[in-house]
């Protein structure tokens, strides 16, 4: 019995040392000093602010995907619609962190090097490989994997690209797509995608949720 209790002591000790370790761990985190890259691209993106007008994402969606990125420790990205690199700018500095490198696509050679130029100026060339092509074509013939995907391009061929890409991401890599709405919200998502949701979420290969909170993001988990 003396025992029991002793060990029954011990066990909740310990539990309470790794949430101690956890909480530590979470503040250092928060509290990590900035790099002198970190500075950069929170100067770029603050003077940036306001003046993204390019079909770019709004700030909450770019550091919603930054966030992805950190929590899930991904490496291998791929952005489908660069435009001028609003989004492509939150990827970079994310990968920045985890080791990881972008690939990403646009069509429109003068937003292609305006985005190269802006992924310049941020610091952050280094994480990206900008890629001028059209997506239908270049998607199918990318010969490596991925562990996330941000998918911003032709709307209506969101499912084409998915359908594409998805034997090409890991397992446990995530599938996010732009401008989605669900039925419910009494919001309407841009053309095309809320047939990609329905499709999407008819899957059992993936677990998908949307993310209300900016433009609209379909995020997908493959299981
Ligand atoms: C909504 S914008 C992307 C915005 C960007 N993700 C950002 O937040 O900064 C869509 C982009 O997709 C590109 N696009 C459309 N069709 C494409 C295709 N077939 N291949 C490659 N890019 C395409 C357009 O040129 C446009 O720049």
């Amino acid at each position: 019995m003396k025992g029991n209790i002793v060990s029954m002591g011990a066990v909740t000790c310990s539990m309470f040392f790794i949430l101690f370790i956890q909480v530590l761990d979470l503040q250092s985190q928060k509290t990590a000093p900035k790099t002198e890259l970190d500075k950069k691209v929170e100067a770029f993106l603050e003077d940036y602010e306001g003046k993204w007008r390019d079909m770019n994402v709004p700030a909450s969606d770019g550091k919603l995907l930054y966030d992805i990125i950190l929590k899930n420790g991904y490496t291998k990205g791929l952005e489908i619609g660069t435009s001028t690199g609003h989004s492509a700018i939150w990827i970079a500095w994310a990968f920045s962190k985890t080791g990881g490198k972008l690939i990403t696509i646009d069509i429109d050679e003068t937003r292609h090097k305006q985005a190269l130029a802006n992924l310049k100026e941020a610091g952050l060339l280094d994480y990206v490989d900008a890629r001028l092509a059209d997506a239908h074509e270049l998607v199918k013939e990318l010969n490596v994997t991925f562990d996330f995907v941000f998918s911003d391009a032709d709307k209506g061929w969101y499912i084409n690209y998915f359908k594409d890409v998805a034997p090409k991401l890991e397992s446990g890599g995530c599938f996010t797509v732009h401008n989605v709405r669900p039925k419910g919200t009494g919001q309407r998502g841009m053309r095309g995608t809320r047939e990609y949701l329905e499709y999407v979420l008819g899957l059992d290969t993936f677990t998908t949720t949307v993310d209300n909170s900016g433009g609209g993001l379909a995020i997908s988990y493959k299981n």
